[in-house]
């Protein structure tokens, strides 16, 4: 018992550091158990037709070319309006203790279902999302292989979606080759820079593999965070006035590609974001040497983009319901 407590110190040692005695873990690529549920959830995913105008898709506002985002403060909806939030990062969602800034839907499929017949998203409803999917043959033949049955349902659709988003993981990314022992992966001030991270507490709160996504913290913790933006964080959920500006720590994998950051998206550079971090929640000011090297540790968390070959749609027939991009109500 003893020596073998001895050897893994040991063993610990001899690396520099132990991997997984580390705050954040190297993120694992996704497993792949249903590739056809995967690839009807993408052809979901990439589906304008599940908006009321036909032209919005999930990745209108998480662009699977930048970062699972829109890199706008708050996102576009249906008939151009305006969205309340800062739209997070599809990439890595499902690492996420729960979804949405402040955990109102318990996981990816939940989630699905929102921004459909959200009038200021996608602006349609459940009924005319699922009878438009089901007006085409080569949907239904596709159903009909994942599920057992031709039958379409709004249920079938979220869960196909979360399936693909499960996939939408980034791996090796240059931190994740350090923690995985090869020194040469990050560069010298990226390293400072992590030893900054841990040093300054960031850690407390962003941590695990995605960086992020385990717990819900305050925002503005010594100081107050002055916005405009009316999201009152967790208390929307639980209605407790103590969990007012709580919000789920955002991820930091990719963090370089998902500008503009905070829920109200009103800050586009990193170094600014750090600095904001470190002064409204530990009260702290850093050099700008510091900054910088915070910054070049963040910019060694964006790992391998998912691949996406683009999904061909089937076309529409007179049996699928007309996008109504232009209507007044
Ligand atoms: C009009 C823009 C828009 C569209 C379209 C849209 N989203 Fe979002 N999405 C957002 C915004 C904004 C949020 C944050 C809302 C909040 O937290 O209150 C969000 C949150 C999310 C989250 C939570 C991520 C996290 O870390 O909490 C996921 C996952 C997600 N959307 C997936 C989807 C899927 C799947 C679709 C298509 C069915 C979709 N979105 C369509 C804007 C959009
Ligand atoms: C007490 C918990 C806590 C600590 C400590 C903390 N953060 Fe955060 N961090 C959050 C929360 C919560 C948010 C989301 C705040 C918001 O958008 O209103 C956030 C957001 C961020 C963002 C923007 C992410 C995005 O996608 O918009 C960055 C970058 C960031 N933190 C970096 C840091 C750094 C660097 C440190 C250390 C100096 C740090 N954080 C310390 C909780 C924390």
């Amino acid at each position: 018992m003893k020596t073998s407590i001895l050897m893994l110190t040991i063993s610990a040692l001899s690396v520099g550091f132990s991997a997984a005695a580390e705050p954040i873990q190297i993120i694992q690529p996704a497993k792949i158990t249903e590739p056809e549920k995967v690839e009807l959830g993408k052809m979901l995913y990439f589906e304008p037709r599940l908006s009321k105008s036909g032209f919005i898709s999930c990745n209108s506002c998480h662009n699977l070319s930048m970062g699972g985002v829109d890199a706008i403060p708050t996102s576009i909806g249906d008939r151009w309006q305006q969205g309340p939030i800062n739209a997070p990062t599809v990439l890595n969602a499902d690492f996420m203790l729960a979804q949405f800034w402040d955990g109102r839907a318990k996981d990816l499929q939940e989630q699905a279902g929102g921004p459909i017949a959200n009038p200021k998203e996608m602006g349609f409803t459940h009924e005319l999302a699922v009878k438009t999917v089901a007006s085409m043959p080569a949907y239904r033949q596709k159903f009909a292989k994942v599920y057992g049955s031709e039958a379409v349902d709004i249920d079938k659709i979220t869960d196909a979606i979360a399936a693909f988003e499960k996939t939408l993981v980034t791996p090796n990314s240059p931190f994740d080759k350090y923690l995985n022992g090869d020194e040469q992966a990050i560069s010298a001030d990226a390293k400072t820079g992590y030893e900054l991270f841990k040093s300054h507490g960031c850690v407390a709160c962003h941590n695990g593999p995605a960086v992020g996504g385990t717990s819900y913290m305050k925002m503005g913790l010594v100081k107050p965070f002055h916005t405009d933006n009316p999201a009152e964080g967790r208390k929307a959920v639980t209605g407790k006035e103590s969990d007012k500006m709580v919000f789920k720590v955002p991820t930091l994998r990719n963090i370089e590609l998902t500008y503009p950051y905070f829920h109200d998206g009103s800050v586009w550079s990193l170094a600014e974001a750090v600095n904001t971090m470190s002064e409204l929640q530990m009260g702290q000011k850093l050099t700008e040497q510091e900054t910088a090297q915070m910054v070049e540790f963040l910019k060694t968390l964006t790992g391998e983009q998912p691949q996406i070959v683009l999904p061909i749609l089937p076309p529409s027939n007179e049996t699928t319901p007309l996008p109504q991009p232009f209507s007044k109500g």
